[in-house]
């Protein structure tokens, strides 16, 4: 929400919204009282480290290291993950792991090293424990990649949890990505980060900390190997990030730093090695594999807050068709509830949505309902009716409701840390698919509860089920929305089970991946905003949410044609593509920035019509791999440091380097190009990486190259799939992967394999198979060939 959205529509609706201002500041005083009655007060506390190693336990994939004050347990799983736990902490119960966590190697063994400390070896990485509780994690050829210091615990002196801090140092050279979606990212710079996810309150920027999807998942970087590092804690949290500096001072490195603050939960983590590519299979093997999104979610997307009524969804819908522009979803927002309230429909404004949603089904346009969590507190109201009958939201720890205040009014909050509750909510989806709704936007997530002051989200001593373990706000609020999209995954698996689920969230947590996508959120209409965009959706690409996407245009306010063109196009190349804007923003249709921008724009909208097969071939890749489809320009080769800083551009899969404008008034950009020969697929023509090339980039369109070699499967002109083969440089070969695929549906499709290769002046290309080679069973188009 936008705080001064906010503001505005309270205003508009008189003496109500004075009411809705009082009650959020009733709910800050209410927040207020319960937390002092409910959480602990901070009193005394004691400091402790783990104190000199004692005696070790050796195990499966390791073993056990007593300290004298405390225990360390390190598991290397046979995929080569490490895990590790303080104080007794093993890898489950875990929000994040997407079943049981993988089986110990057999292999990895532990044994005595020098000083006193232990080490387990492994095939694809050491870890060195020292005698006070340093962990290391080292290359198998003995490199360090990340040295844990011995954490440190302070804790309560009358009892309970306690806080912790560890320290890690990384190579001088080592780059930090992560965290979740970022806005300042996606490399991040020497800074604070907190881990609490968080609601704005207003359109942010590149300089707003944190926002609503966080997750404490650094990516870093290194040229001795990439590595991912998840410290499995739920709580509230900060991580400190420092770069390293070579040659720092006397000619000695500086190693880089982070350094993590939880304010409780366990001390756990896991730690994985490899390329970026093995890095993040091994995450998606942990964490689950992404959802695969129907094949229509691909595609482009209008979305707006204030459609206001049937008829003008008509208007908008009729507006593309008579332009002859494609549309694949309309997404209708909160005005389009009785009252804000979910699971709802004002029948006044949408009198026959199942009409509607029927009448656009028919020409190919889906309908995406928000879904908001917090359900107005009247009984009347069936939510409300059935969500108390099922004891369904959370309390405080006196056992009173938890009330807040949210769009419908004063509201309460399922607890959707409970498997009875996330039925009862999985179950209301029948009511949006019987509108005829096909996919579902979740809003609202992180909470959000309005508050005058404090903080806008429940207590912090509202109380939770924890799948029984019991727990508080603490514990759970950044799980609410990973656990929101279970529900509803849950619930359509069951309700549809022919079609995959489509759902996507604006807040989330490690192995949200599982039950859908993510959006940005309210980001700010300007360039900074544009930026931040990018920032986003690579950084939620490496932590394993490969589907994202930007409000295109801005949330709030009224884009310049120029920035929206530049938005739209870049948009067009994001897994998520959909425009959106809040309730008092302007138009976002592409006909209203004028004439050049329309046609602009249409060239966007049919390349990325053009490219769905190859989308939906990187959705099904990034199920079975982990690998997003969007990737920094480092992916292939991270030790390549000038592609380690390079933000501003990124690949599209393998066979695509998209390089946006987000700077107003540039007709040209300089592209910093990985190794290899590229195409201008514009132009045709090619250059030789590694380097910066100065590239056009003309209004009418932003600088896409394409690797030589690549096959990419795009849709014809008949509507069938087509393969775009781009010549490899002479006396190289090429070649791609493609995944057919029906556009919805559970049919496991095959993987096909195409080599590209000269003969005489010739590119051919042909399909692997598993008996031999044969001619591709797709039309072929070669370019590249007689460009230079
Ligand atoms: C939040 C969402 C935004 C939505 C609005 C009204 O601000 O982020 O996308 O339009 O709420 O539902």
């Amino acid at each position: 929400m936008n705080g001064r959205d906010l503001v505005r529509s309270m205003k508009a609706v008189g003496s109500a919204g004075a009411a809705q201002r009082l009650r959020t500041v009733r709910a800050a005083w209410r927040t207020r009282r319960a937390d002092a009655a409910g959480l602990p007060a901070r009193g005394a506390e004691r400091a402790r480290v783990p104190g000199p190693v004692q005696d070790v336990e050796p195990g499966p994939g390791g073993g056990v290291i007593r300290f004298s004050r405390s225990e360390l347990r390190i598991t290397v799983a046979v995929n080569g993950a490490v895990f590790w736990g303080w104080d007794g902490a093993a890898p489950e119960p875990s929000y994040a792991l997407a079943g049981h966590s993988p089986e110990p190697d057999p292999r990895a063994v532990l044994e005595p090293d020098k000083d006193g400390g232990w080490r387990v070896v492994a095939e694809r990485v050491t870890v060195v424990v020292s005698r006070h509780g340093a962990v290391e994690v080292q290359t198998p050829g003995g490199v360090s990649l990340r040295r844990d210091l011995p954490p440190r615990w302070w804790e309560p002196v009358d009892g309970g949890a306690g806080r912790w801090m560890q320290r890690s140092e990384v190579s001088a050279d080592a780059r930090f990505f992560g965290l979740g979606g970022r806005a300042s990212g996606p490399r991040l710079r020497d800074g604070t980060y907190r881990l609490w996810n968080t609601d704005p309150g207003r359109a942010f920027g590149p300089g707003d900390d944190p926002l609503y999807l966080t997750m404490p998942v650094q990516l870093v970087v290194a040229d001795a190997a990439t590595h991912l590092v998840f410290h499995d804690t739920t709580w509230d949290g900060t991580v400190t990030l420092r770069e390293g500096e070579e040659g720092a001072g006397s000619g000695h490195d500086r190693p880089g730093s982070s350094e993590l603050r939880m304010s409780g939960g366990p001390l756990r983590c896991w730690v994985m090695v490899g390329t970026p590519a093995r890095v993040l299979l091994a995450w998606a093997s942990l964490t689950g594999a992404p959802a695969l999104p129907p094949a229509w979610a691909l595609g482009y997307q209008h979305a707006r807050w204030g459609f206001g009524s049937e008829q003008e969804v008509r208007r908008i819908v009729a507006g593309y068709q008579e332009r002859d522009l494609p549309l694949d979803a309309v997404h209708l927002d909160i005005d389009h509830f009785d009252e804000h309230q979910v699971f709802t429909v004002d029948h006044d404004r949408f009198p026959k949505l199942p009409r509607l949603s029927a009448d656009l089904r028919r020409d190919g346009i889906r309908l995406v309902s928000i879904i908001d969590p917090a359900v107005r507190a009247e009984s009347g109201n069936a939510v409300y009716d059935s969500g108390t009958a099922v004891d369904a939201f959370v309390r405080d720890g006196a056992g009173q409701l938890v009330r807040g205040e949210v769009w419908p009014g004063e509201s309460v909050f399922p607890d959707f840390t409970h498997a009875r509750v996330r039925k009862w909510w999985g179950g209301l989806y029948e009511e949006r698919l019987g509108q005829g709704f096909a996919g579902f936007w979740h809003d609202m997530n992180e909470p959000t509860s309005f508050a005058a002051f404090g903080e806008s989200t429940l207590p912090r001593s509202a109380r939770h089920a924890l799948e029984g373990r019991g727990g508080d706000h603490r514990e759970a609020h950044n799980v609410y929305a990973l656990c929101m999209a279970r529900a509803a995954y849950e619930g359509l698996r069951e309700l549809s089970p022919q079609e995959r689920p489509f759902v996507f969230s604006r807040s989330g947590w490690a192995g949200l991946q599982r039950y859908g996508g993510a959006w940005s959120g309210d980001v700010a209409t300007g360039w900074p905003g544009l930026r931040a965009s990018l920032s986003l959706v690579i950084g939620l690409g490496l932590c394993g949410v490969p589907y994202s996407g930007p409000d295109v245009g801005g949330f709030d306010g009224s884009p310049s044609p120029e920035l929206y063109l530049r938005w739209f196009q870049l948009g067009a190349y994001l897994p998520l593509f959909r425009t959106h804007a809040s309730l008092r923003a302007g138009r976002r249709e592409p006909w209203e920035f004028g004439p050049e921008v329309l046609e602009h724009a249409r060239v966007a909208l049919a390349e990325r019509r053009r490219l769905l097969p190859y989308f939906m071939t990187l959705a099904h890749l990034a199920r079975r791999t982990g690998t997003p489809y969007v990737r920094p320009l480092w992916w292939g080769i991270p030790e390549d440091r000038a592609l380690r800083d390079c933000e501003d551009a990124f690949l599209l899969g393998d066979c695509l380097l998209v390089a946006p404008v987000l700077d107003p008034g540039a007709d040209r950009r300089a592209v910093q190009l990985p190794r290899g020969r590229w195409y201008d697929t514009a132009t045709g023509r090619a250059y030789d990486g590694p380097g910066q090339i100065l590239v056009d980039a003309p209004l009418s369109r932003i600088p896409v190259l394409a690797r030589a070699g690549a096959v990419l499967p795009v849709r014809g002109e008949d509507g069938g799939l087509e393969l775009e083969v781009w010549a490899p440089a002479r006396g190289r070969t090429g070649g791609g992967l493609v995944v057919p695929d029906a556009g919805d549906g559970w049919e496991e499709s095959e993987i096909e394999r195409y080599v590209a290769r000269w003969q005489g002046r010739r590119v051919v290309v042909e399909r692997e198979g598993e008996d031999g080679v044969s001619a591709p069973p797709h039309p072929v188009r070669v370019r590249g060939v007689e460009e230079r």
